[in-house]
C-alpha cells in the first residue's frame, strides 16, 4: 500500500504525534493485559532513535466527549515507562495549555503521554477545530493504532490531512498481515468464524464466503445455521429469527465454490457451569433441555484436516464457549493444531478479535501464530472488506 513509513521521514527534533491504542483492559485500576503497550514499542523506539520528541495521543474506553476521571490515561503512564524503559511524561489534556507547556519541555528523544482525546467532543465527531488544535503540537503524525482505524475520529482521521502522515510499525504489521491472509492469500485458504452471534457477524460471512475457498462456522451462531436445516437445537442460544438469513449464507457460499464446514456433532450439557457434566451428540439430536456449548470431536477434527489441506487460515471467533472448561476443548484443540502447523512453516494463521485473541491466549499458542491482531472491532471490519476511514486516510 502507498504509505508514507517513517524510514522516509527526517525525524531529528520533530514534535511527532502517534495516534496509539491503549484501549487496554483494566483491573482494579490496574492494566490486566499490556500486549496493545508492548504493541506501541517498535514505533516509539523507532522515533526515540531519530530524535524525535514523542507525543502519544490515545483514547480510553468510551468518555462520550466528557472528562470522566475514571477513564483518564494516568494508569497507563507507570506501565508504559515499564515496558519502554524509559520515563514517560503526563499531560492532562489533550490539547491547550496544559498540553502546549509539556510539549514544550520536551527534548529529543523524550516521550510524553497526552490525556483521553475522547474527553473531548471534537474527538468522536472529527471535528476540524478540535483536529486544528491537536495538530498545533505537532510537526508530524503517525497512526499505530490499527485497532482503532475503523473510527473516524479526529486523531485517527481528521488529524491525518494536517500534517505530514506516516503508517507506524503496528499498522504496518497488521495490513501486511491482512493481506497475507485475506488480500492476496496463498489458497486454499480456509476461514474459521466463531462466536455466538449471527446478527454481529451477517456482513462477515457474507464477504468472506466470496474470498475464501472453505469456511468453518462454530461457536454460538453455528446453531442459528443446524436450526435455518431443521435440525433441533434445544435449549441452546439461537437466533431463530436470522434463519433464512442462514440459508441466504449457505446460497451464496455454493454460488462463490466456497465449502462450508457446520458442526457434524457437538458438546451439550443442560447448565453452563465449570465442569457440568457434558455429552457428545450428533447434531440434530439434542435433547429439549440440552444446550449445545462446543464443537464435537469429528467437528473438530474434519477443522484439522481441512487446515492441513489449506495454505492459510484466517480465525475469528471461538468454537465453543472456551472461557468454561470443559467447553474450552474445541478451541483449544483447533488453536493448536493450528499453532503446529504454523511452527511446521505449512500454514498461513492470521487471528484476530477480542475473543479469539483470549481464546489463543487460553490455549498458549499466540506467539506459534503467524500473525494475532490486537484488533477487535478493526479487524472485523477489514475482514468484512469495509476501507477503514484511519487507514485510508494515510494513503498517499
Ligand atoms: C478497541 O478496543 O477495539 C479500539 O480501541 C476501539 O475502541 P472503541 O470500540 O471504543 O472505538
Amino acid at each position: 500500500m502507498a504509505f508514507r513509513t517513517l524510514d522516509q521521514a527526517d525525524l531529528a527534533g520533530k514534535r511527532v504525534l502517534v495516534r496509539v491504542d491503549f484501549n487496554v483492559p483494566m483491573e482494579n485500576g490496574k492494566v490486566s493485559d499490556d500486549t496493545r503497550l508492548r504493541a506501541a514499542i517498535p514505533t516509539i523506539e523507532e522515533l526515540r532513535r531519530g530524535g524525535a520528541k514523542v507525543i502519544l495521543l490515545a483514547h480510553f474506553d468510551r468518555p462520550k466527549g466528557k472528562r470522566v476521571p475514571a477513564m483518564s490515561l494516568k494508569p497507563i503512564v507507570e506501565p508504559l515507562a515499564k515496558v519502554l524503559g524509559v520515563p514517560v511524561a503526563f499531560a492532562d489534556d489533550c490539547i491547550g495549555p496544559h498540553a502546549r507547556s509539556a510539549v514544550a519541555a520536551m527534548q529529543p528523544g523524550d516521550v510524553l503521554l497526552l490525556e483521553n482525546v475522547r474527553f473531548h467532543p471534537g474527538e468522536e465527531a472529527n471535528d476540524r477545530r478540535f483536529a486544528d488544535a491537536l495538530a498545533a503540537n505537532g510537526d508530524l503524525y503517525v497512526n499505530d493504532a490499527f485497532s482503532a482505524a475503523h473510527r473516524a475520529h479526529a486523531s485517527t482521521e481528521a488529524l491525518a490531512h494536517r500534517l505530514p502522515a506516516y503508517a507506524g510499525e503496528q499498522m504496518r504489521l497488521e495490513l501486511d498481515a491482512l493481506d497475507r491472509a485475506l488480500g492476496n492469500p496463498e489458497r486454499p485458504v480456509l476461514g474459521i468464524v466463531g462466536g455466538s452471534k449471527v446478527s454481529s457477524k451477517l456482513d462477515l460471512l457474507r464477504h468472506l464466503v466470496t474470498r475464501l475457498d472453505k469456511l468453518a462456522i462454530g461457536g454460538g451462531m453455528a446453531n442459528t445455521f443446524l436450526y435455518a436445516q431443521g435440525h433441533d437445537v434445544g435449549a441452546s442460544y439461537c437466533e431463530k429469527e436470522l434463519a433464512e438469513t442462514a440459508r441466504e449464507v449457505i446460497r451464496l457460499a455454493g454460488q462463490n465454490n466456497c465449502k462450508l464446514f457446520l458442526p457434524l456433532d457437538i458438546v451439550v450439557a443442560e447448565k453452563l457451569a465449570p465442569g457440568a457434566p457434558a455429552r457428545v451428540r450428533d447434531v440434530g439430536s439434542v435433547d429439549d433441555d440440552e444446550r449445545i456449548l462446543d464443537a464435537g470431536p469429528e467437528t473438530v477434527e474434519r477443522l484439522c484436516r481441512a487446515m492441513a489441506n489449506s495454505k492459510t487460515l484466517i480465525w475469528n471467533g471461538p468454537l465453543g464457549v472456551f472461557e468454561i472448561p470443559p467447553f474450552d476443548k474445541g478451541t483449544l484443540e483447533a488453536a493448536r493444531y493450528a499453532a503446529e502447523l504454523c511452527k511446521a512453516g505449512k500454514l498461513v494463521a492470521v487471528a484476530g478479535g477480542g475473543d479469539t485473541v483470549a481464546a489463543l491466549n487460553a490455549a498458549g499458542v499466540v506467539d506459534d501464530f503467524t500473525f494475532v491482531s490486537t484488533a477487535g472491532g478493526a479487524f472485523l471490519e477489514w475482514m468484512e472488506g469495509k476501507t477503514l476511514p484511519g487507514v485510508a486516510a494515510l494513503l498517499k
